[in-house]
């Protein structure tokens, strides 16, 4: 059966006031209002025959990883924690090595906690479609159908057919924007979907080609960490030393054997205000209003009212967030620049 692993380490800096670091976006219900985007990552692998899932995040997360698992109704579920964050192949490292010590090497799928998919039979058929080419030592990748020349993405050039996929002729990590628009115009590539799947000691033998000192340091931390019910630690000192990179320019550019695994499921990175608009529910102005907002002549705009009431005349593709302490104001062609906001609070501004 399959391991699913849950990425939860990342900050979610662009979806400020909202997302913090002690509570980061994929913790909140963002999407549809009820569960978490990490609970609903969880439940949406219902059906499938799958092993407990694992989850890896950061150690100031533990107890709101734990409670939402318990909320959910997997308590069972082994939480890695990490003491520092190193990105994502340390972090597959981990859970990949660790998964290896309780069952013969198993295959992994590798999930980020902070997508949406809308159409959960269309991505239950890629994972199937993917797993006899994760049993033969393939490293699958779900590839989207862009539609934009997003920046933030990487890029998959589809190859020849390889049983219900493609291979990947060429594997882009985040291109510049011409280089998108001629990978857009071309039609033939797709865009990362940030989901894996492959074997763990297939994962483990191309990051210890590439990247031998990410292996190396992984082993060393898991060997010297411990247990304490379902949360596992690692020796901090050994992971501190762990270079920082991710699976997909550590491993996903460089290897052979990745092969793409189309993925056409209504499925969203939620990485900005206006992605979290794009994927909401609109009124006939093209609004979406959370909490207590009242407004007269405004549209296209995303107004999330938490503590007050929240009020906008006139206004037009706008994002206003109100939380008790802090306030966003952004237009939505810049909200990719909130980051930078919160890159100024951490430093003191
Ligand atoms: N445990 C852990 N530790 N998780 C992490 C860490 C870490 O240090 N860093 C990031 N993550 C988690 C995030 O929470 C997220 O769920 C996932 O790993 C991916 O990290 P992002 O930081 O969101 O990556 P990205 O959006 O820049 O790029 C990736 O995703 C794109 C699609 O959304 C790449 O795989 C791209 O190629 C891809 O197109
Ligand atoms: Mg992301």
């Amino acid at each position: 059966n399959i391991n699913p692993v849950i990425m939860a380490g990342g900050s979610g800096s662009r979806l400020w006031p909202l997302s913090r670091q002690l509570n980061p976006k994929q913790f909140l219900p963002l999407a549809d209002g009820m569960q978490s985007m990490l609970q609903a990552t969880i439940q949406r692998l219902q059906g499938l025959d799958i092993a407990m899932p694992r989850l890896i995040c950061n150690e100031q997360h533990r107890f709101l990883a734990a409670e939402q698992l318990r909320q959910i109704g997997m308590e069972q579920a082994s939480i890695l924690l990490e003491p520092v964050a190193r990105n994502t192949a340390p972090a597959i490292a981990l859970a990949a090595l660790q998964a290896c010590g309780e069952e013969e090497d198993p295959i992994l799928l590798i999930l980020a906690a902070d997508h949406l998919i809308q159409d959960v039979p269309a991505f239950h058929a890629s994972i199937q479609a993917a797993l006899p080419l994760a049993r033969a030592g393939k490293l699958v990748t779900f590839g989207i159908v862009p539609s934009h020349p997003e920046t933030g993405y990487g890029y998959i050039e589809k190859g020849v057919a390889v049983g219900d996929g493609f291979a990947v002729s060429r594997f882009v990590e985040k291109p510049d924007l011409a280089t998108a628009a001629e990978y857009l115009a071309s039609g033939d590539y797709f865009w990362n979907s940030g989901m894996f799947m492959f074997r763990a000691s297939r994962y483990l033998e191309e990051l210890g080609r590439f990247q031998p000192a990410i292996a190396a340091a992984c082993r060393e931390a898991l060997a010297g960490g411990s247990q304490d019910m379902h949360f596992i630690r690692v020796d901090a000192e050994a992971f501190a030393a762990c270079p920082e990179d991710s699976i997909d320019y550590a491993v996903m550019e460089r290897t052979a054997d990745a092969v793409m695994v189309p993925l056409d499921a209504g499925w969203s990175d939620i990485g900005s205000w206006s992605a979290l608009w794009d994927v909401s529910a609109k009124d006939a102005e093209g609004n979406v209003f959370k909490g207590d907002v009242l407004s007269e002549c405004s549209c296209n705009s995303y107004i999330h009212a938490d503590h007050r009431l929240v009020a906008a005349v006139g206004v037009e593709d706008l994002v206003i967030v109100e939380t008790k302490d802090a306030v966003l104001v952004t237009h939505k062609s810049q909200v990719q620049d909130v980051k930078k906001i919160v890159e100024q609070l951490k430093n003191g501004r």
